[in-house]
């Protein structure tokens, strides 16, 4: 049977991990896949993390199952984390853990596929470039609309308006919580607001994804939009990424929230959410979420946590501005928040500057400026004016 498969293309920005591993360039920069990098270079194991694993490997009695929900205790840990304080979440949000945001999504579409089956779901382009194929594996219909103009890099804001507005009641908007990825560029507060009222106005549904709270401006800005949304609108999904703002890629940590109309539907999407993550996972992996558990049940550690989760934000941003200050015509780099800026540039030109410069980015133009240090500011740009960029 397999000679009927076709071979699929590789994921172009996984291929570039091995590409850039296989260079043996010195003063090659790696601006691909959205991992952070210290000032050495490396991506470390958190503090926090090394703390909690110590504490686990020191503890953990029994690796016994779990269930597909996860662990609760993780997921009631980080809710205020995620959401604030406010006592209207208490009873009308139900979360599971799942293997990393990505597993987050999948159970996310899947849920609206099950409850709400003609619902499309409005996705602004560019976008992660793995978020219109989870929700096709799903058999959700994916209506794209121009989210942002890379030549100007400015929201299109009016196509955003446009996309909403002419939405049907029920269908679904995925939303970049924060650090829009790949291009960095985040709505403003107006914009959130007004966005807000278009959900409310149109009835339409949220479907957040919240991978890099506190990579932006801290973890309380960084949640604020996602915080407003919640407030005013009746049902939301928040699917929840742990990998970067807790350094555990690998391990896939993440987790799936349901905000629902009112206290009667929360079994309800609680037995769906379990069902469905029992016919992907059966149940997630533990160790990471165990990990976050841990810190979160800690003061100190989740101090250790916060203080480094802090530097690695300072230390981004700073990228950004030493971008900035080499180029004007990248100012806009400064203002752009999260790991990813996306210049406007073909393939061919990201190939160039990969083949000719040993700087790699995403075919889309999509850099990386956690990857870089201050330091190699100056061959960035020189590359990409030499590759007229700029
Ligand atoms: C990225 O966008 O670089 C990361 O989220 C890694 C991934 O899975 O694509």
């Amino acid at each position: 049977m397999f000679e009927k498969l076709n071979n699929r293309p590789a994921d172009s920005l996984l291929a570039l991990i091995k590409a850039f591993q296989a260079d043996e360039r010195n003063g090659k920069i790696d601006l691909g896949v959205g991992v952070y990098r210290d000032a050495m270079g490396r991506t470390p194991v958190m503090r926090a993390v090394k703390a909690a694993e110590q504490f686990l490997l020191d503890t953990q009695d029994s690796k016994k199952y779990l269930g597909p929900e996860g662990d609760l205790q993780f997921v009631r840990l980080l809710q205020p984390i995620i959401f604030g304080k406010s006592p209207k979440f208490d009873h009308r949000l139900v979360g599971i853990q799942t293997p990393g945001g990505s597993g987050a999504l999948r159970i996310g579409a899947e849920l609206i596929q099950t409850a709400n089956p003609s619902a499309k779901v409005l996705l602004g382009t560019p976008s992660w470039p793995n978020h219109a194929p989870i929700f096709a594996s799903a058999r959700l219909a994916v209506k794209d609309y121009a989210f942002v103009d890379l030549t100007s890099q400015q929201v299109k804001f009016e196509s955003v308006v446009d996309a909403l507005s002419s939405s049907a009641e029920g269908d679904v908007v995925l939303l970049h919580g924060c650090c829009h990825n790949p291009t960095g560029i985040d709505f403003t507060m107006e914009q959130w607001l007004e966005i807000t009222e278009l959900l409310v106005a149109h009835k339409l549904v949220p479907l957040i994804d919240l991978a890099y709270q506190g990579l932006g401006d801290g973890l309380e800005q960084d949640a604020a939009p996602t915080r407003m949304i919640l407030d005013a609108v009746d049902e939301a999904l928040i699917a929840y990424s742990c990998d970067k703002n807790f350094g555990l890629y690998r391990e896939r940590v993440g987790a799936l929230y349901v905000m629902t109309r009112n206290v009667d539907d929360i079994g309800k999407a609680e037995s769906n959410m379990a069902a469905l993550a029992r016919v992907n996972w059966s149940m997630p992996p533990d160790h990471g979420a165990a990990i976050v558990r841990t810190i979160l049940e800690s003061p100190e550690m989740s101090a250790m946590w916060r203080a480094e989760l802090e530097e690695m934000c300072e230390r981004v941003n700073g990228n950004r501005a030493a971008i900035a200050a080499a180029a004007a015509d990248l100012a806009f780099i400064s203002r752009q928040r999260g790991l990813f800026s996306n210049l406007s540039m073909s393939k061919e030109t990201a190939a160039a500057l990969r083949a000719k410069h040993g700087i790699y980015m995403a075919d889309s133009g999509r850099m990386n400026l956690a990857g870089m240090q201050p330091a190699d500011a100056g061959a960035i740009v020189t590359a990409l004016r030499a590759e007229g960029c700029l």
